[in-house]
C-alpha cells in the first residue's frame, strides 16, 4: 500500500511507495502515458459509465479515482455535474486538462494518491472507479477501500468497473465476485448493493473484456 514518504527529485513515483502494479512492471503509472495511447484509452468514456450516467446514476459532487486521461470524468461533467478526477500520472492529467479545454467542459483534474484521498480535503456523493480497483492486489485493497470511505458521504455511491474472472478473454488482473464482496464488507464502511456482469472496452478487445459493475453504498 502507498505510504507517504519524502519526495525525491526525479523520483518517478513522486515520493509515493510504488503500487503492486508498478513494482511488477518496474514502471511508474505515468510511464504508461509516454508512448501513445494506453490499452485502456479507447478515445471516449466506457459504455458502462455512459449507461449509468444516462440512468441518472451520478449525483452531487463526483470523484473519479484513477481518472487517467479523463474520458469518464469529462462525460459526467458534460452532463452538468461537479467532477474531480484524480490520478498519480501527471502526464495523463495534462492530457485530460487539454481535452477539457478543447471541449469547453468545466471539470477539475488533480494529482492525488488513491491511498490518501483524504488529502483532497473534500467529500463526494458519487465516486467512480473505472479500472483502478483491479490494479491493486489483495494486500492493498483494505487501505484503498478505507481511503475511498474517508471521502464518500454517508449513503453515497461508489461504482467499481473492474475486470472479472468469468468467461473467455479476461483482461489482466481479473477479480472474482467474492473478492469484490470481501473488499467492501460492512466492517469496511460499505455495503455492496449489486454486482452485475458488464464489459470493459480496451484497444485490444473487439467487444470489451468481461467485467463486473459493482454498485457499493457508503454506510
Ligand atoms: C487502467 S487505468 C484506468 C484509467 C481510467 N479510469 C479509465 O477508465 O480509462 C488506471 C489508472 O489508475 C491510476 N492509478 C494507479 N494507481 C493509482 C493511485 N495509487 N492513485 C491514483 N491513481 C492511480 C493510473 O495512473 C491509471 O491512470
Amino acid at each position: 500500500m502507498s505510504e507517504p514518504s519524502v519526495p525525491v527529485a526525479d523520483d518517478p513515483f513522486g515520493g509515493r511507495h510504488p503500487t503492486s502494479h508498478e513494482r511488477q512492471t518496474g514502471l511508474s503509472w505515468d510511464a504508461s502515458y509516454h508512448d501513445g495511447p494506453s490499452p485502456w484509452n479507447i478515445g471516449g468514456p466506457q459504455p458502462a459509465i455512459v449507461r449509468v450516467a444516462s440512468e441518472g446514476g451520478f449525483a452531487g459532487a463526483v470523484l473519479d479515482a484513477g481518472c487517467g486521461t479523463g474520458e469518464n470524468a469529462l462525460h459526467v461533467a458534460s452532463l452538468g455535474l461537479s467532477v474531480l478526477g484524480v490520478d498519480v500520472a501527471q502526464t495523463a492529467l495534462a492530457i485530460a486538462r487539454g481535452k477539457a479545454d478543447d471541449r469547453g467542459i468545466e471539470v477539475e483534474f488533480e494529482v492525488a494518491d488513491a491511498f490518501a484521498l483524504e488529502r483532497v480535503g473534500r467529500r463526494f456523493q458519487t465516486v467512480l472507479d473505472s479500472g483502478l480497483f483491479h490494479t491493486f492486489d489483495a494486500d492493498e485493497r483494505p487501505a484503498y477501500v478505507a481511503s475511498l470511505a474517508a471521502v464518500t458521504e454517508h449513503e453515497g455511491t461508489l461504482y467499481v468497473l473492474c475486470f472479472s474472472d468469468t468467461g473467455p478473454d479476461t483482461g489482466p488482473h481479473p477479480v472474482s465476485r467474492e473478492e469484490l464482496r470481501a473488499a467492501f464488507e460492512p466492517t469496511s464502511g460499505w455495503t455492496v448493493a449489486t454486482i452485475e456482469p458488464d464489459r470493459i472496452h480496451t484497444r485490444y478487445h473487439d467487444d470489451g473484456a468481461p467485467a463486473w459493475f459493482a454498485t457499493v453504498t457508503r454506510i
